[in-house]
């Protein structure tokens, strides 16, 4: 772990040319976020935006907001529900209003204070407002290791999730650990389910290290978490920088995601969080993998992993097959009976397979239903 000693905290660099950005992670770093955008050199002359949601306001918002005003900035803040459906077009136009009536201009910046939706939201607005204004993440979730890196933003439509969005990267990721304490345990699980992936896809060491570390992750342990999301974040950065536009390798991040979202979907994105879906996808993708003549141990390791976490590794029963293999139809492409998916190959290896037979998956989402 690189360690910055002029701001005595973590440090890792996403390096994509003249868009390359820190990453800083550590404990109380939202006390010196002021002191971080000056570091950045971000204009104190033009009224930045916050925007969050309410349970992070509740918690958080004061502190940020108080370091930013220590520091010369002038803030204007946007408070959105919590939750998924503020991923909306009618909230990317509530917080221009907000931008507008604050009046920021060219030089301002947005900074995202939240978990994933408020990074989504917050960076299509820095991208879309006077066609691109400077941008701040500050994740306050585990899953945000993953989503607050690499410059995916977006909101949703109706018919369809992540649809209308851009590639945005931000100035820098403030990722202050203290923040993390008041989620709620089933957040830091779903969290922690792409923390493991990072490991399955890219380095079996890092897989090892969580399932070692599974007790002290989930009691938020100061330097093992710091470690954990360093790595994670780390392994994201590498994937993002060699293929920024996911013209290929970057799809690898999407393991357990295909049966993931669909069961997303079919629960209408409030019965199963984010990382729990993915945890069965993964399961999902690891049968996949025995069935293809993989090596046979990657079952075995994926379910003990998972399970070592609390998480899920079974579809609810209520669920129908139909309408879950309906739900993957539409979220990836496939074509003549045959499925793009993300099957491991060993443990921290996967290869993008283009030729997996629809009946197989059929087969292994019944078994997943079946918790076999
Ligand atoms: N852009 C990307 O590359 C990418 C990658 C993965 C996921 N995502 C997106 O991320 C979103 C999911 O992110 P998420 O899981 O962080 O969800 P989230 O932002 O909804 O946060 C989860 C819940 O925790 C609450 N919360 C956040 N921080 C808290 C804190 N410190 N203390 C207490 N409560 C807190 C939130 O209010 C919310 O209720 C999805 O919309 C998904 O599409 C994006
Ligand atoms: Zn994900």
């Amino acid at each position: 772990m690189q360690i910055n000693k002029q701001l005595q905290t973590a440090e890792l660099q996403v390096e994509l040319g003249e868009r390359s950005y820190p990453i800083w992670i550590g404990s109380g770093l939202v006390l010196r976020l002021g002191e971080l955008c000056q570091l950045k050199d971000l204009s104190t002359r033009s009224p930045m935006l916050i925007i969050t949601d309410e349970s992070v306001a509740a918690l958080h918002l004061e502190t940020a907001k108080q370091s930013l005003t220590e520091a010369g900035y002038n803030v204007a803040v946007h408070i959105v529900p919590s939750g998924e459906s503020s991923k909306s077009l009618a909230n990317l136009e509530a917080c221009i209003t907000t931008a507008l009536q604050a009046g920021l201009d060219r030089k301002s910046t947005v900074i995202a204070l939240g978990g994933g939706v408020v990074g989504d939201l917050a960076g299509f607005v820095a991208a879309s407002y006077m066609r691109g204004v400077r941008f701040v993440q500050v994740p306050t979730t585990i899953l945000a290791h993953d989503s607050s890196v690499g410059g995916k933003v977006a909101v949703n439509h109706p018919l369809a999730k992540n649809i209308i969005g851009a590639f945005y990267q931000p100035e820098m990721v403030v990722y202050d650990t203290s923040t993390l304490l008041t989620l709620p345990i089933r957040e830091v699980r779903a969290g922690l389910a792409e923390m493991l992936k990072h490991g399955l896809i890219w380095d079996r060491a890092f897989a090892d290290w969580c399932l070692e570390h599974a007790s002290d992750l989930l009691s938020l342990k100061e330097d093992v978490l710091q470690y954990g999301l360093y790595t994670g974040c780390s392994v994201k950065a590498q994937v993002v920088s060699k293929d920024e536009r996911e013209q290929d390798l970057r799809a690898i991040l999407n393991l357990g995601h295909t049966i993931g979202h669909a069961l997303e979907a079919v629960g209408h994105y409030g019965e199963l969080l984010h990382g729990e879906a993915i945890s069965i996808g993964m399961i999902g993708s690891a049968m996949l993998a025995e069935r293809l003549g993989e090596d046979p141990e990657i079952l075995p390791y994926t379910r003990r992993l998972i399970e070592a976490f609390g998480l899920p590794t079974q579809i609810p029963a209520s669920y129908e097959t139909d309408d879950i293999m309906s739900a993957m139809m539409h979220d990836k492409k496939f074509s003549e009976g045959e499925m793009v998916f993300v099957v491991p190959t060993a443990i921290g290896k996967v290869d993008i397979r283009r030729d997996v037979p629809v009946r197989l998956v059929r087969e292994i989402v019944e078994l997943l239903k079946r918790g076999e």
